[in-house]
């Protein structure tokens, strides 16, 4: 079967509503939390995507056992010492940087060593990062070219709590540390620098011992060692990161309205939400509900007259982290210079996508001024494309392909798009629901 996709007609205007597959950061997050949990926990709207059901396969090499539903999923916990540590297991996080980070931390007492291996892209990302404060718990660590997977861990029953600076803005490195040290006698301090926060959240719902101090800029966390907890029951709301698509769609379309029923709006999530309003787009939550510590709500969105510009202050940045590529297409639409900074960290993602962001307005005629931490991208109301664009080569990053699509929808030409199966990572269900918009 062809394994890419040709777009040559836009979207027409639209007026649905529209439900979005579970949240990725969440479904993992269930699945670790889960798996040390003592008894069987139960979710519903668990992403069946190609991250999460990594995280099951590594569980399950863990001895625990999960049973997959056409309803819900399954994951019988065995107790906070529940894993079955044995010789030669090998770990495939396949695309899943928050796996393969997350999980790290839950593994910082393993008496045998575990290789941690990944596909082309995640072997690309640096693990140091992680690595190098649960080092200082005790574990040892090996990497490929001391950053990369493939790595070993070999765990240590001699634990000792650390004080850790999380200065990047990464929830993943933020979270491996706060796992590492609910498995670690004695205090441990994390200082960092605000990032989604669904790992406190859960740890809360759970009352595992864990304290935060809000801050401005940062969080103080201290986290002490976790005794048994029960089974985590949830049902995962839709996902934000997901939805962002559809609404920078709505966003570029004219005259279009949509609603999207049930997503995880948790504030460290929605920087997207702030930005297109601040661009001129209506958009408003509705009913907001409180779902075991996370806020969920309807996201209502109406296609603007006019876009404008912005100069989007650095503090929404770790809020849209996975949305700037989306986001750069509204900016190259709007009237006027929209400029984006700090974002070195976008090149840290599956593929480097302040790069890819740059090389598709290129592609698209989009004049943009790209740094390795900024983009300034000038906007012109009036873009129509006109040529052939093809998309290629982009270490199968999932929302290079998707924003690709959302750019060819919306802006005209002719797109060849490959390597469609990179949605399975985070959102199978994606094209069925553009087909359902176009319907
Ligand atoms: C995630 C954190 C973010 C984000 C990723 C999911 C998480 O990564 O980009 O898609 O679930 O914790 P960083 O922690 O590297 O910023």
């Amino acid at each position: 079967m062809k394994n890419q996709i040709l777009i040559n007609a836009k979207l027409n205007k639209f007026n649905k509503e529209i439900t979005i597959s579970g949240d990725k950061s969440l479904s993992i997050r269930w699945v670790l939390f889960s798996s040390l949990a003592t008894g069987i926990s139960k979710a519903t709207n668990l992403l069946l995507s190609e991250d999460v059901l990594a995280a099951l396969e590594a569980i399950k090499k863990l001895g625990i056992k999960v049973k997959i539903t056409k309803k819900n999923c399954l994951i019988y916990g065995k107790g906070i010492n529940g894993y079955c540590y044995k010789k030669n297991i090998i770990i495939n996080a396949k695309n899943s940087g928050t796996l393969g980070r997350l999980i790290l931390g839950l593994l910082i007492d393993t008496p045998y060593k575990i290789k941690i291996i990944g596909d082309q892209s995640l072997s690309k990302r640096d693990f140091r990062r992680v690595t190098e404060p649960l080092e200082k718990f005790g574990a040892k660590f090996e990497l490929s070219k001391k950053r990369y997977l493939p790595l070993t861990i070999s765990g240590s029953n001699n634990l000792r709590p650390i004080k850790y600076i999380e200065n990047k803005g990464s929830a993943q490195c933020k979270s491996s540390v706060i796992l590492a040290g609910l498995r670690t006698n004695g205090k441990t301090f994390i200082k960092a620098k605000k990032s989604r926060d669904h790992t406190e959240l859960l740890c809360k719902y759970l009352n595992l011992p864990l304290k935060i101090k809000k801050k401005k800029n940062f969080d103080l966390i201290e986290i002490n060692k976790a005794t048994s907890y029960s089974p985590l029951n949830y049902e995962i709301p839709g996902d934000i990161s997901s939805s962002a698509f559809f609404l920078a769609l709505t966003a570029l379309s004219n005259k279009s309205k949509l609603l999207i029923k049930n997503v995880n709006t948790n504030p460290s999530r929605i920087g997207i939400i702030t930005i297109l309003k601040k661009m001129g787009v209506k958009i408003k939550l509705k009913n907001i509900r409180n779902y075991k510590g996370e806020s969920v709500s309807d996201i209502f969105i109406e296609s603007p007259k006019k876009l404008k510009s912005i100069n989007c202050p650095k503090k929404l940045n770790s809020g849209a982290i996975d949305e700037f590529l989306v986001i750069f297409l509204v900016a190259a639409k709007a009237n006027g210079i929209s400029q984006f900074r700090n974002l070195s960290e976008l090149n840290q993602k599956e593929s480097p996508r302040l790069t890819w962001g740059s090389k598709i307005l290129n592609l698209m005629g989009v004049k943009n001024i790209t740094t390795n931490d900024s983009i300034k991208i000038y906007g012109n109301p009036n873009l129509k494309i006109n040529k052939k664009i093809i998309i290629n080569n982009y270490l199968k990053d999932h929302r290079v392909f998707m924003t690709s699509v959302i750019a060819a929808l919306s802006f005209g030409g002719v797109w060849e798009i490959h390597d469609k199966d990179s949605i399975n990572t985070s959102f199978p269900e994606f094209l069925k629901i553009v087909n359902f918009l176009n319907k």
